[in-house]
């Protein structure tokens, strides 16, 4: 009999981990799936901890040892939810057993664990996917339409940035994201990451040469932390009396140019006061421009060029209209809007059509293309140390 069950583990169970069991606990509430999720085993090394997660988001079973979990035959999808620098030894042993992969973004704290990565899914031939959320906002995945379509034609400029502000806090303790060993970088990988991977996205284009490469340290210790992460940025992080070496970057910041001849700036920090998450892009092109803001998440703005000049100016389309939006036939009516966590949702959705053999609503990032990125922020941090221009496909 055909199966029609994906039974999915999670091994983390922090800020991701919520959102995860979330968005497995939710997508098939809204959406019609081919395959139905069910929230099997979630994996942590806080058994305590583990059982009350457990109770909350109603998984099956809990375990704390990641490789027993993966070698358990019932489980059909690892979910990899923990820092940066495990995502490597995780993903490995899934796809040498065979499974499929989704894990969070960056692929890894370094470059050169990424590509092994990308060598290991190649090799074992398994379906792979990167969180890389915001692609499933359905007004990004709308711009990505509008930019297909050519409703803005040949881009020229691409501006992007992810300020936050969280991390100008200087007694938020040392946790992992402020730990090169674990993270590899600070706002570059935790949220560079996002924007590169959101303009390669919604411009179909690739970054091919980089510039202008500045990255920044403002607090340079922190104090050493206890305990564990509590599930969220920096809430419950409770500190020890000693200090110690804040190791990644505070805020970064790159020009380049893109493949199709677009010029680009972008720039991603955790100290931009007033910032709380705004992850954007404006991307201008011969017809007209596209705008987003995440802390607007239901708008897009768009800018039709073609228009009589006296009629012209930006218009804020709210992205909810069940007939024409992405995704949004499965929520509300219109402008009942969606939050963070339905992006999750809405990727959740992505990967089921995938593991079924269907079309996504849009490209999913795979470890190929979310290694495309990470050679992106592998030549922006080149550029910044060297202090020249370097062209990404030679960073090998
Ligand atoms: N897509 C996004 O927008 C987004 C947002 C935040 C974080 N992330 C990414 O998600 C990942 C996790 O970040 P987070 O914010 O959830 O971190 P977090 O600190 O909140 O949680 C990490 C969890 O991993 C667990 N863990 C660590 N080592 C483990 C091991 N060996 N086995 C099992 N569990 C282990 C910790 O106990 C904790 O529960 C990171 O790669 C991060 O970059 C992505």
């Amino acid at each position: 009999m055909a199966k029609t069950s994906l039974n999915v583990a999670l091994i983390g169970q922090g800020f991701m981990g919520r959102a995860h069991s979330n968005a497995w606990g939710q997508v098939g509430k809204f959406f019609d799936l081919p395959l139905m999720p069910v929230l099997h085993t979630a994996c942590g090394r806080d058994a305590g901890k583990l059982s009350a997660f457990q109770k909350r988001w109603h998984w099956q079973n809990i375990a704390t040892d990641f490789k027993q979990v993966i070698r358990n035959p019932e489980i059909d999808l690892i979910d990899v939810v923990v820092p940066n620098n495990m995502h490597k030894a995780i993903v490995l042993e899934a796809l040498k057993a065979g499974k499929p992969v989704a894990c969070e973004k960056p692929l890894s704290n370094s470059f050169d664990d990424a590509r092994a990565m990308v060598q290991a899914a190649r090799k074992a031939k398994q379906r792979t996917f990167v969180w890389y959320n915001y692609r499933r906002c359905p007004a990004v995945t709308l711009a990505h339409q509008l930019v297909r379509e050519g409703r803005i034609g040949q881009v020229r400029h691409v501006r992007a940035s992810y300020l936050q502000d969280w991390a100008m806090d200087a007694s938020i303790p040392l946790a992992w994201r402020f730990d090169a060993k674990t993270a590899g970088t600070g706002s570059q990988g935790d949220l560079n990451a996002h924007v590169v991977d959101t303009v390669r996205f919604v411009t179909g284009e690739e970054v091919s040469e980089i510039c202008g490469g500045i990255v920044e340290t403002f607090v340079k210790q922190r104090k050493l932390m206890t305990g564990t992460a509590s599930g969220g940025l920096s809430q419950g992080l409770k500190s020890s009396g000693k200090a110690g070496k804040v190791t990644v970057d505070d805020a970064v910041m790159f020009l380049a140019r893109m493949s199709g001849g677009a010029v680009a700036s972008f720039e991603a920090t955790r100290m931009a006061a007033g910032n709380q998450n705004r992850n954007g892009f404006e991307i201008n092109g011969t017809k007209g421009a596209v705008r987003f803001n995440f802390e607007r998440m239901n708008e897009l703005e768009y800018f039709d060029a073609t228009e009589e000049r006296k009629v012209q100016g930006w218009r804020t389309i709210i992205v909810t209209h069940g007939g024409d939006h992405p995704y949004a036939a499965a929520w509300w009516p219109d402008a009942h809007v969606i939050g963070y966590e339905h992006g999750f949702t809405n990727m959740a959705y992505d990967i089921v059509l995938a593991l079924a053999g269907k079309k996504p609503t849009a490209p999913l990032p795979d470890f190929a293309d979310a290694f495309v990125t990470q050679r992106v922020l592998q030549a922006m941090l080149i550029c910044a140390k060297e202090r020249r221009w370097v062209k990404v496909a030679q960073v090998k």
